[in-house]
């Protein structure tokens, strides 16, 4: 592509934030032209202002970004068509619809605007075909707001896409999920150190809602979802009850055969990868993979009473966040026909 997009980072600063940051600083088909994040940073150069707590060196490129105040006019400016929104559900609940109204393509991974039925929750390799709802919402005369699932939901919906042809009759399952989920600065360190939370406000429902959103199946869904001690990486135990009788070498196959949908640059070649260690996945391989941190890990498969179960390991900040909004942008632009 001969000219990139102009793109905007809406919270730029925070967890989210950072990746996207990270991620679109050698981007092929993106650049960053305009980075936000509250009120008292404005001025300020990224690389002296933001708390940078990813486990790779901050890219030279995004070191001197300026972050300016929210303000379309000055976005329109800038040539911004895609805004990436990282900001809190509180914050997005109020900026979305106005950026949607004032023309712009909004990809999002905030809950704020996840139920509207006009807006889809997008991940390219489960659901493309949702991406048509921005006609709904007017495009292309008029902005609209593309999201991506809650990060824990993400990896559920990964690893049982490639399923649904078995049918999916029930889902229990149980999450481990690492402190940079709740963004930063997050939970206090004397509540998360040597300890686990067994709650965390509003997952488990957004779990059961979005995974038959995003994959348009009913089944019964139990979860729990628990907060551990571990800065990357959701881990989820789950069991399935499928309408078919099926062997493990049939879900092994299902994941294998699960390819890339298009070529979009931050799609990984095999997005689900099942290995047979019994050791495997463990949050510490969450950056693994090309692109770093897309692809969802499965293991110790089981099948017992009829039931199938397994682990997944799903990288909360890439895949499940801004790593899928990305992807999702990339498709948008695939799909509509605006690579120039
Ligand atoms: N963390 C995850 O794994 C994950 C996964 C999926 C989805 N999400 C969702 O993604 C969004 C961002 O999450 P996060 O974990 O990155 O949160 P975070 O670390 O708290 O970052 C929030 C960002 O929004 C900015 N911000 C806060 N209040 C603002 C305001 N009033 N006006 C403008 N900017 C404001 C912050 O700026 P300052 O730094 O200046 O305060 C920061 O850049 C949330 O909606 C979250 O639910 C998170």
């Amino acid at each position: 592509m001969d000219k990139k997009f102009k793109v905007a980072v809406m919270g730029a600063t925070g967890a989210v934030g950072q990746v996207f940051m990270w991620m679109l600083a050698d981007h092929p088909w993106f650049e960053v032209s305009y980075a936000t994040a509250s009120a008292s940073r404005v001025g300020l150069q990224y690389a002296s202002t933001v708390h940078w707590v990813l486990p790779m060196e901050m890219p030279e490129q995004i070191k001197t970004i300026e972050i300016q105040e929210f303000n379309f006019e000055a976005m329109k400016e800038a040539g911004v068509q895609i805004v990436f929104s990282a900001l809190p559900a509180e914050v997005a609940r109020e900026a979305e619809p106005q950026l949607r109204a004032n023309g712009f393509y909004v990809f999002s991974n905030a809950a704020a605007m996840r139920y509207d039925s006009n807006v889809p929750i997008l991940i390219p390799e489960t659901n493309l075909e949702k991406l048509d709802l921005i006609k709904d919402q007017g495009y292309p005369e008029s902005g609209f707001v593309v999201t991506n699932a809650n990060c824990v939901t993400t990896g559920l919906a990964m690893a049982l896409a490639p399923l649904r042809k078995f049918g999916i009759k029930t889902i229990m399952m149980n999450s481990y999920q690492s402190v940079s989920g709740a963004g930063y600065p997050g939970l206090s360190s004397f509540d998360i150190t040597d300890n686990c939370i067994p709650f965390i406000k509003g997952e488990e429902e957004k779990i059961e809602k979005e995974v038959k959103k995003i994959l348009s199946i009913s089944p019964e869904v139990y979860a729990y979802t628990v907060r551990v001690p571990v800065m990357f990486g959701h881990l989820e135990s789950v069991w399935l009850d499928l309408e078919q009788d099926v062997e493990i070498e049939d879900v092994i196959k299902a994941w294998a055969d699960f390819k890339e949908v298009a070529e979009l640059p931050s799609t990984p070649k095999q997005p689900v990868e099942y290995g047979s260690d019994n050791t495997f996945p463990q949050p510490k391989y969450a950056f693994w993979g090309n692109p770093k941190g897309m692809v969802v890990y499965t293991g110790r498969l089981k099948k017992k009473n009829g039931k199938i179960g397994f682990l997944l390991l799903v990288n909360n900040i890439v895949k499940g966040a801004a790593g899928g909004s990305i992807q999702n942008a990339e498709a948008f632009v695939e799909r509509f026909g605006l690579r120039k």
